[in-house]
């Protein structure tokens, strides 16, 4: 019989960076590279990660968007002590419990217009699929049938299953897995810096946002179930869509009967300075999904919010209506929910949309400082305390550095080595540290990321 005690001494609390060790695991980064420098981290606190050999790190990203209201936040972790021992699991595929419940509410209360029914799931991609499921299931129920298609945006991320895959624009990691599901469409996204259609804001009348109405036009209308997309997309560099796009979205949605399903894995709860995105952009869509900051990181949950007459056609006479045809073994899950009862809780007495856009003011700042100081960055995009930084090798023409030189990988590695955590890609950056952030901890971020620029550029032969 296997016991710990076989576990040789060095790994029996996995406190190793060792390879042999590390290659029983996958990661999500190449293996064999990542487990040169490979990053596991041990505990944290506040704003700090510390990994296994016991470097610190100020972490601007909250994990990964997730870290809402801090590394051992005690109001989430005492609400889960005490869920623990009242009710840890209840039967999903029979009913919900209290703590779901509760959560519900809290959600529809807090969301924007007449988003009032939530689902619950455990992850990002187990929510924006279940949105779509949701759209084409609606369509059925009120008299049309043949709506399934679901435009999405190229560049764009919705999750790793086959169907959030689907709707993602993200070759590196589409490719890969195809054929994808059938029924899915991709449209430009809205990359002012580099408008697709070769135009410029204001002048270019929305492009990207009126050719969905053309593409909706030439597909059928009638074979059209939603439009799914990241009010500030984050897997293209922080994409920042104008004032207009996400209304224009929203009238032309109307126009066509197709649900808009607002992907807020990121932007939702607090991170642009209102709870949800869409209040940052005051459009309130049909379908809002929500993910990594609702519950911090202390359990995993997300949960789905669609509109009170959406809801109302999957509320009828059985024999007329099949419910809603979707669910997980997890949802609802009452550590879960009682994680994020919690973490709203801790927003709203703290006021943390409020600090998200005070902070995220002063990053932003320090980010147009860095600007004044280094031509490589080309441009900074974002709201509240969700910004990126993209590079160009030359400011005047937006040139792009060679793929080869991987200028924002590089700068990310070099701040990882000088105790800063973010999000980096070959092209751009991306902050989204905890809400809880100070203006000390914001300071520090910039002053490390402009060290690491200036050690880059440095040693760099661009
Ligand atoms: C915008 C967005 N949508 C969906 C997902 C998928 O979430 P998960 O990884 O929890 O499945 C992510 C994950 O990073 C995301 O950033």
């Amino acid at each position: 019989m296997a016991t710990t005690s076989m576990l040789p001494d060095l790994i029996a609390d996995a406190q190793t960076t060792e390879e042999q060790f590390l290659r029983q695991i996958f990661v999500r980064d190449q293996m064999a590279e990542w487990s040169k420098e490979p990053l596991v981290m041990a505990r944290a606190d506040g704003v700090h990660y510390w990994d296994v050999r016991g470097k610190r790190y100020l972490d601007a990203l909250s994990g990964i968007y997730v870290v809402s209201v801090g590394h051992n936040n005690r109001r989430v972790i005492e609400a889960i002590h005490r869920q623990l021992d009242i009710l840890h699991f209840s039967p999903s595929m029979h009913g919900t419990n209290p703590v779901a419940v509760k959560l519900a509410n809290l959600l529809a209360e807090l969301a924007p217009g007449d988003l009032a029914a939530v689902k619950f799931e455990c992850g990002g991609a187990e929510v924006t699929e279940a949105a779509i499921k949701l759209a084409r299931q609606y369509h059925r129920l009120t008299g049309s049938p043949g709506k399934y298609k679901v435009i999405s945006r190229y560049l764009s991320w919705h999750g790793s299953t086959m169907g959030s895959l689907s709707a993602s624009g993200l070759k590196a990691r589409k490719t890969v897995n195809e054929p994808l599901a059938p029924g899915f469409l991709h449209v430009f996204p809205p990359t002012c810096y580099r408008c697709p259609f070769g135009k410029t804001y204001s002048e270019c009348g929305i492009t990207c946002a009126t050719i969905v109405g053309d593409v909706i036009d030439m597909e059928d209308p009638d074979t059209v179930a939603a439009v799914m997309v990241e009010p500030i997309g984050h897997t293209g560099g922080v994409i920042d869509p104008p004032d207009e796009y996400l209304p224009i979205l929203r009238e032309i949605c109307d126009r066509y009967n197709v649900l808009l399903i607002f992907d807020e894995i990121i932007t939702g709860i607090g991170r642009t300075g209102r709870m949800f995105a869409a209040e940052t952009f005051g459009v309130v869509p049909d379908v809002v999904c929500v993910a990594k900051g609702l519950s911090g990181g202390y359990a995993p949950l997300s949960a789905m919010i669609c509109r009170r007459p959406i809801a109302d056609a999957f509320w009828g006479p059985i024999s007329e209506n099949p419910g809603f045809v979707e669910g997980h073994t997890f949802e609802g899950n009452p550590i879960s929910c009682a994680a994020g009862i919690a973490v709203l809780e801790e927003i709203l007495e703290r006021d943390l949309c409020a600090n998200a856009r005070i902070q995220g003011e002063r990053l932003r700042k320090g980010f147009e400082a860095l600007a004044r100081k280094y031509d490589v960055v080309g441009d900074i995009r974002g709201k509240g305390l969700f910004l990126g930084i993209e590079f160009v090798r030359d400011r005047a023409t937006k040139e792009r550095f060679p793929a080869e030189v991987a200028f924002g990988v590089r700068v990310g590695r070099r701040a990882l080595e000088n105790g800063l955590l973010f999000r980096f890609d070959p092209h751009w950056i991306a902050f989204g540290p905890p809400l809880i952030v100070t203006p000390e901890h914001v300071d520090e971020m910039v002053a490390i990321l402009d060290r690491s620029l200036d050690e880059v550029l440095d040693e760099t032969a661009l």
